[in-house]
């Protein structure tokens, strides 16, 4: 076993220097902002790890490949290199660029989901079940049900448990199943990956059903990188080529590549059946643009296809994966509450272990969001009963077992010490947990409230 340490296989050229806040000024930029992390100013953020999604740092390479962005509406020399690299790397014969993840959900749903189909899925992402339900149909939860308790150890948090495709099957009939979608390295899980065993069975049964497998592969390479060091059998199987099979086992893919692939916008549908794609490409012109370029730029498209190889390093992923482990060690070793095993892109805080006193109707894990920032200028993200939203049919509150907040690590961007001072920090808070408040919403959007949601502090009085 190589036992160097994962330090990082590049080195810094260009720096970004971030402004340093006072308490005071925190303590008006949160209220400022609702207590809502995405409502506050990037400006006023010293770490921020918010999320992995845009955020990470290009290479020199990509860099140079903006320069070679050939604008033309139609035929960009660069959307014939995102293409190739789709093919080369993630196995689909097909396609069609899209402004982002979204985008790509979106013209997906529209295509295969009819009035009241259900699609299946290894936990639900905010978006994806959004445009799910917008093109009239139900998200159905088949993950494990270890991916729900953040104490499980379990290896393969993303796994499908296929009792409960059977369950569902034999209650609504395949028929009414246009797809089974399986996310790599499930997000909302705490960035659990599946493993190649268990899609082996998805696909299998999707065969047996005649159901499509659509695949999430957002961050598709850091679930590979779990399969070499978990899964038997992989241990001499390169990241690029665990990548490859992973794909080769779906029908389809959407991609939001602002993930795994380092770019700063960008996204794509891809599939290999032509009919599907003909489909596709008649709804991107309609959402997103021609369909070679789908709302990306000619320059992004470039950088796309030297990311998509880049992310599929070895040594890339190792020093990735690498990063967020050492922030969980740290938090780990100061008794901290975290998801296990830490996930691929961030380390997950359990908030209802941390703010024991905050009911889940307070949201637990906004108010430890809050709080972290006003300790320190990081930016965290919440991912519980507010990302959860409500029933679309009924309205009530869901209210999910994992009361999260979401320590996101953007690809290529801190350092080791910002990790200490990230670990510092939420101990630093803990130690002073009874002084958190839970919050109430002033201002809650219909859809996707997460993003825009306001909130006041409830006093222990109310
Ligand atoms: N699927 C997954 C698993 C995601 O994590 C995301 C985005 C999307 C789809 C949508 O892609 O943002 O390009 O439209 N996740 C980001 C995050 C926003 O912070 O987790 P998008």
């Amino acid at each position: 076993m190589d036992k160097r340490s994962w330090a990082e296989p590049y080195k810094i050229k260009m720096v970004e220097l971030l402004k340093m806040t006072t308490l005071q000024e925190r303590k008006a930029a949160i209220r400022a902002a609702g207590f809502n992390t995405f409502l506050l100013k990037s400006e006023d953020i010293y770490i921020d790890l918010l999320t992995d999604s845009g955020v990470g740092a290009m290479s020199d390479r990509q860099w140079a490949g903006l320069m070679m962005g050939d604008e033309a509406y139609a035929g960009s020399r660069n959307f014939y290199h995102m293409r190739d690299a789709v093919s080369e790397y993630y196995s689909y014969q097909y396609t069609v660029p899209t402004h982002q993840g979204r985008g790509a959900e979106n013209i997906l749903s529209q295509i295969l989901i009819s009035e009241g189909d259900y699609v299946p899925g290894n936990m639900y992402f905010t978006t994806t079940r959004l445009h799910q339900e917008i093109a009239g149909g139900q998200f159905v939860d088949v993950i494990i049900d270890e991916a729900h308790d953040p104490d499980s150890t379990h290896p393969f948090k993303g796994n499908v448990d296929i009792s409960k495709l059977d369950q569902l099957v034999a209650k609504v009939g395949a028929d009414k199943i246009p797809y089974v979608c399986i996310a790599t390295c499930v997000n909302m899980a705490g960035g659990q990956p599946i493993s190649l065993h268990n899609l082996k069975a998805v696909r299998d049964w999707c065969d047996q059903h005649q159901v499509l497998l659509v695949h999430d592969m957002t961050r598709v390479a850091e679930n590979a990188y779990f399969i070499q060091q978990r899964e038997p059998g992989y241990q001499d199987k390169t990241v690029k080529e665990i990548v490859y099979e992973i794909c080769a086992l779906t029908d389809a893919a959407t991609m939001s590549s602002k993930k795994d692939a380092m770019v700063n916008i960008g996204g794509f549908l891809a599939m290999n059946d032509e009919g599907l794609y003909e489909r596709a490409c008649e709804l991107v012109v309609v959402y997103e643009g021609l369909h070679t370029y789908g709302g990306m730029a000619g320059r992004d498209m470039e950088a796309l296809a030297i990311g998509i190889k880049e992310s599929v390093q070895d040594n890339h992923m190792r020093a990735r994966i690498g990063q967020v482990e050492y922030l969980g060690q740290q938090l780990e070793a100061a008794s901290v509450p975290v998801v296990k095993p830490f996930g691929g892109h961030a380390i997950f805080l359990n908030a209802r272990a941390i703010l024991p006193h905050i009911p889940q109707s307070q949201f637990p894990a906004q108010a430890l969001a809050a709080a972290l920032y006003v300790e320190s200028g990081i930016r965290s993200m919440e991912r519980g009963a507010v990302s959860a939203g409500r029933n679309a049919k009924t309205g009530e509150n869901f209210m999910p077992k994992l009361e999260l907040v979401r320590l996101t690590i953007p690809r290529r961007v801190y350092t080791q010490a910002h990790m200490d001072v990230t670990a510092e920090s939420v101990v630093r808070v803990m130690q002073s947990a009874d002084q958190v408040k839970g919050l109430r919403f002033t201002y809650e959007p219909k859809m996707l409230r997460f993003f825009m949601g306001r909130f006041t502090e409830v006093d222990t009085d109310d």
